[in-house]
């Protein structure tokens, strides 16, 4: 269903940038017109950093099918914040019916939400957050991130908090809600335990940056590291292959607990390489098509859709790994 849009403003029109070749372009033509019942939206995606992101990707592919009654161009923005920002300036230009945005970072948002409201054009979050007002968007679907580092760190508050225990962390992307929430809740959880951070970087939420920052650790630590904390499982899978490269043996000589669940992270947890998961469900897209229908419509939505997480020992991994969808 097109929604009839107010004149795309002067200072949107300043910010027209043509999306990169990577992104796939829509077969509508400007205004939404792919029809009268077929629902324009522009999805900007963070990249293609993880394993994770694919199952994402592909949940939200999905539900915005063609079936579904959705036209959707899709651009990722390989995590450059300012790659974004063009793509979402974009999406305004082509007068899409909806928007929907998985930020990268959670600053710089108030500018390119402002001109899509000022256009009528909703924007519809997923995943991360933005730290803008909660006026400039209309909904948003996600995961509690601070329960997430919360869960993690209570484990580790558990196995390991009653004695001299030096820990070392690997951040997910800078910026990003999902990397600062997850470490504030991680925080609180080990907060009086006997528990050392003898060091924390950034590792991007990539396997390769995972491995990198991994080997930096090791060379500087060796094995005073008891644990390892990652944001991600793709993080924790390169510093796997780091621990191993070191003569060491992942799951034993260091222990390893991570986010996300994917197939790769929870092979390694029922492998006896990775100790402990916890879930991060990247299976959003029903819920989203279904936030963006009801605003497109003219229907209220709630301002928040929180999706529910598991945890995993390396027992339960072995019990679900073969049912887990992605
Ligand atoms: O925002 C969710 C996080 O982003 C996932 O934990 C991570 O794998 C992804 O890249």
């Amino acid at each position: 269903m097109s929604q009839v849009k107010s004149v795309v403003t002067a200072i949107a029109m300043l910010g027209v940038v043509a999306l990169s070749a990577t992104a796939c372009a829509s077969s509508s033509s400007p205004g939404g017109s792919g029809g009268d019942d077929v629902i324009t939206v522009g999805f900007a995606q963070t990249g293609s950093e993880s394993g994770w992101r694919s199952a994402n990707t592909e949940s939200i592919k999905e539900a915005f099918s063609a079936e579904n009654g959705f036209d959707l161009i899709f651009n990722a923005a390989d995590n450059k914040p300012e790659a974004q920002i063009a793509a979402v300036r974009s999406f305004i230009n082509q007068g899409v019916d909806a928007i929907v945005l998985a930020p990268i970072v959670s600053d710089g948002w108030d500018d390119v939400l402002k001109e899509a409201k000022d256009a009528g054009i909703p924007v519809i979050l997923e995943d991360r957050t933005v730290s803008a007002s909660e006026d400039l968007y209309a909904s948003w679907i996600g995961l509690d991130f601070e329960q997430e580092g919360k869960t993690a760190g209570e484990w580790v508050a558990e196995n390991f908090g009653s004695k001299p225990t030096n820990m070392v962390i690997l951040e997910g992307t800078t910026g990003s809600s999902a990397a600062t929430d997850r470490q504030t809740g991680f925080d609180a959880a080990v907060a009086g335990t006997d528990i050392t951070v003898l060091d924390s970087q950034t590792g991007n939420f990539t396997r390769a940056e995972g491995k990198t920052v991994m080997e930096g650790f090791l060379q500087k630590f060796g094995s005073e590291i008891n644990v390892l904390f990652a944001h991600n499982d793709d993080m924790g899978l390169g510093a796997l292959d780091a621990i191993k490269a070191a003569g060491m043996k992942p799951g034993t000589d260091i222990q390893i607990v991570t986010i996300d669940a994917v197939k790769d992270g929870m092979t390694a947890l029922a492998n006896g390489e990775f100790n402990f998961i916890v879930e991060c469900n990247p299976l959003l897209g029903e819920k989203t098509a279904e936030v963006v229908k009801s605003v497109v419509a003219g229907e209220s939505v709630d301002k928040t859709y929180i999706v529910e997480d598991q945890s995993f020992t390396q027992e339960q991994a072995k019990e679900v790994l073969d049912s887990r969808p992605y």
